[in-house]
């Protein structure tokens, strides 16, 4: 399939996990890429992949603090300036701090905050003029299950995500009119760094039967219970695409039916 051709696409957290597989489903769908991350290795480990696909004179990327206003600014207009305007946004990149509530840091509260929800907005708000300029926008935000369902040991996350979840909401109606698509990912569990890290950021004294809830009806990767980062990425790819376009102001869950 190719319905990225000549489609012009930023993706943050491409580093790593969704982020980076949702560079490479792009790029294998003929999309011109420019990709953000902090971690340098992250992004060399993408651009490695997109070469080896033989996609990468496609791919650009750049190390970007997505919480940082001036660096996002100036990232997002170099990206629209090499790529001659801008179809589609993909906001990707979190960070996940785990604890206690009543333990919980107000400098772990913030970064999680600045990080997932402001970066979010930051990334958004530079990129919208010329996404609305395309006439055929797409912001593809990322919320997670976290953000419905109750999730133990994350409240700064869960909150960062659910604030995500009504800013897109908000995003689609308020744009509706211009030709932009919004749209939540609500991932559950996938085999990437932050999930598969969450056990060893589990507090003194966790209970991991508040973790029950969470586990999905069918085999994710490797059949085991977190899912393929390839799966979610494939879904990225349909509503980012014109085979989506109905699709608006709400949430895909990709979570293998774990919240049936
Ligand atoms: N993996 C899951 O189970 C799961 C579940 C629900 C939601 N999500 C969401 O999916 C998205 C992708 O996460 P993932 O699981 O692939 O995680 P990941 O940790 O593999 O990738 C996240 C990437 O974001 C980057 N990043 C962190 N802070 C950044 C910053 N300030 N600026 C730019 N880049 C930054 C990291 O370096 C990393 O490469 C996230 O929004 C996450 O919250 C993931």
């Amino acid at each position: 399939m190719q319905r990225f051709t000549d489609r012009k696409v930023i993706v943050t957290g491409a580093g790593s996990g969704i982020g980076a597989a949702t560079v490479a489903r792009l790029l294998d769908e003929d999309a011109t890429v420019v990709a953000y991350d902090v971690s340098e290795a992250g992004l060399a480990a993408t651009t490695a992949a997109a070469d080896e696909a033989g996609n990468g004179k496609r791919l650009t990327t750049a190390v970007l603090d997505i919480s940082s206003e001036g660096a996002v600014a100036a990232a997002v207009d170099a990206a629209v300036t090499d790529l001659g305007g801008l179809d589609v946004l993909v906001n990707a990149a979190a960070i996940q701090r785990c604890a206690h509530t009543h333990e919980h840091t107000l400098a772990d509260w913030n970064d999680t905050l600045a990080v997932n929800l402001t970066g979010t907005f930051l990334m958004t708000r530079q990129a919208l003029p010329s996404l609305l300029e395309s006439g055929h926008g797409v912001v593809v935000n990322f919320t997670s299950t976290a953000a419905s369902f109750a999730h133990p040991y994350m409240a700064a996350y869960a909150a960062s995500k659910g604030g995500v979840l009504a800013f897109t909401h908000a995003l689609a109606l308020e744009y509706s009119k211009q030709g932009l698509r919004a749209v939540n990912i609500q991932p559950g569990g996938v085999a990437t760094a932050l999930a598969m890290s969450t056990l060893d950021k589990m507090p003194e004294g966790y209970d991991i039967g508040l973790w029950a809830k969470q586990t999905p009806l069918i085999g994710g990767r490797d059949n085991e219970i977190l899912g393929d980062p390839g799966a979610v990425a494939a879904v990225i790819a349909m509503v980012a695409s014109d085979d989506g376009r109905f699709i608006t102001g709400t949430e895909i869950r990709v979570d293998g039916g774990a919240h049936a």
